[in-house]
């Protein structure tokens, strides 16, 4: 797909709902009791792999239009065991926050993905259930992973990277296990399955630094509202910032401060973003978002700050790229098990349309000129968040962006080439 430089990006939107929160409103309104509402659900390839993993447990999914649907659920203990394999996709919170739920459950489980999902780490996931009782097996550490349930007893467990995905397993496991179950995490991860297990009743015992949970007999959630996907959001955002004489406010943002690190970082770069109608979206903080295209500086983001810009670190490097000075990124290592190395291949994409821009072990350094990129062939590595970044290159470049892999963009955003059809439509 060829994207053409534009004059500017300008306009009002809302993007889908957030797609952390999808996956976990689904799989907890599995097993909580009678019916739960999901709307604003953000429908992408990724969150269908979960309402379909859902019905293979036995779970009636009733799907009223493409962002409203109603999960029967069937209780903490009532999945039932599947006849085949469930197949979770490109999706890896699916897999891993699954494994936690079917880690208590009377049977065996075996969760499949596509060769991407194959290839990333999760005895991250079947270290931690083991520890609590669960027969979890995988093949050299990654898919297939096989969950027999066994009865399950509470751990108090250090995380040794900051993921939430992790986290969440572990909470969920801890949900049918004796005791209190501990995650301490160093660094603060988003807090979304926290939050909805409070709203499911579950309470939920947060200090700085943990967070626990006690075996509990029933969930009841009813409704659940999704806000806007800010990391959807964020590719429009940085498009506006980085094409000149634009303006762009997407309204019904989630604005968890565990997600919104890229506000605070491209801030500091010099970005005029504004907030405004604070509120609160389905239990989540939310807002509306203005950006304006804005003259930039580099920065440097330190390892704390990553876990609440992890997915949008690609984009801080295109930003970078349009920044005066030297922009560094440090203790970000998990890109590298991303859906792709999302450090070698942002850093070679970006290099291919004219960036100065080199990886490191744990993160990237940009030399940034305020100017726009000259542009080329931009290969998306079979990873959405890439194919959003190489069409936003592509808008902010000279000479444009030839993007091989578009289509990834479906895993999380399947509607963003119209959208930015929209905002980039000439004349307004
Ligand atoms: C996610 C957590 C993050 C993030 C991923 C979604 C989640 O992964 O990169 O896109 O929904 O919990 P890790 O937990 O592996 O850091």
């Amino acid at each position: 797909m060829r994207v053409e430089p534009v004059p500017a990006v300008l306009g009002h939107v809302a993007v889908p709902g957030d797609k952390s929160i999808s996956h976990r409103a689904v799989l907890v309104a599995a097993i909580a009791e009678g019916e739960t509402r999901v709307t604003g659900f953000g429908r992408s390839s990724d969150t269908e792999s979960s309402l379909a993993a859902i019905r293979t447990l036995g779970v009636e999914v009733d799907e009223h239009d493409v962002d409203t649907l109603t999960v029967s659920g069937v209780g903490l203990r009532g999945l039932s065991e599947p006849s085949g394999p469930i197949d979770c996709g490109n999706a890896g919170t699916l897999m891993r926050l699954l494994a936690g739920i079917v880690a208590g459950q009377e049977g065996r489980f075996e969760l499949v993905g596509d060769e991407s999902l194959s290839a990333r780490p999760m005895e991250r996931v079947a270290v931690p259930l083991r520890r609590m009782g669960a027969r979890v097996a995988t093949l050299d550490g990654h898919a297939p992973l096989v969950v027999e349930g066994a009865a399950l007893h509470a751990i108090d467990y250090v995380l040794p990277m900051p993921s939430a995905q992790v986290k969440s397993a572990v909470l969920l496991a801890g949900l049918l296990a004796e005791g209190e179950t501990t995650v301490v995490e160093p660094v603060p991860t988003r807090d979304h399955t926290e939050r909805l297990l409070e709203r499911a009743g579950v309470p939920v015992r947060r200090r700085a630094g943990s967070v626990s949970v006690r075996a509990i007999d029933r969930l009841v959630l009813e409704e659940v509202e999704i806000p806007g996907d800010f990391s959807s959001a964020a590719p429009l955002l940085v498009a506006a910032l980085t094409v000149p004489g634009s303006e762009l406010t997407v309204h019904g943002l989630g604005l968890n401060p565990r997600r919104t690190g890229l506000l605070e970082v491209l801030g500091r770069m010099g970005a005029r973003v504004s907030v405004y109608n604070r509120r609160q979206i389905g239990g989540e903080p939310a807002g509306d978002v203005e950006i304006r295209a804005s003259e930039l500086v580099g920065t440097s983001v330190s390892p704390g700050e990553v876990p609440a810009l992890v997915d949008e670190l690609p984009l801080v490097a295109l930003a970078a790229c349009h920044a005066r000075g030297e922009t560094v990124v440090r203790g970000a290592a998990e890109l590298r098990v991303k859906e792709s190395d999302r450090l070698e291949a942002v850093v070679e994409e970006l290099r291919r349309i004219g960036a100065h821009v080199r990886v490191t072990r744990d993160g990237f350094r940009v030399r940034g000129v305020p100017a726009r990129l000259r542009g080329g062939t931009f290969d998306a590595h079979h990873d959405h968040r890439l194919a959003m970044l190489g069409a936003v290159a592509g808008l902010s470049s000279r000479e444009g962006v030839e993007l091989q892999g578009a289509e990834a963009v479906d895993v999380s955003f399947p509607g963003f080439f119209d959208l930015l059809a929209q905002l980039t439509e000439v004349p307004r």
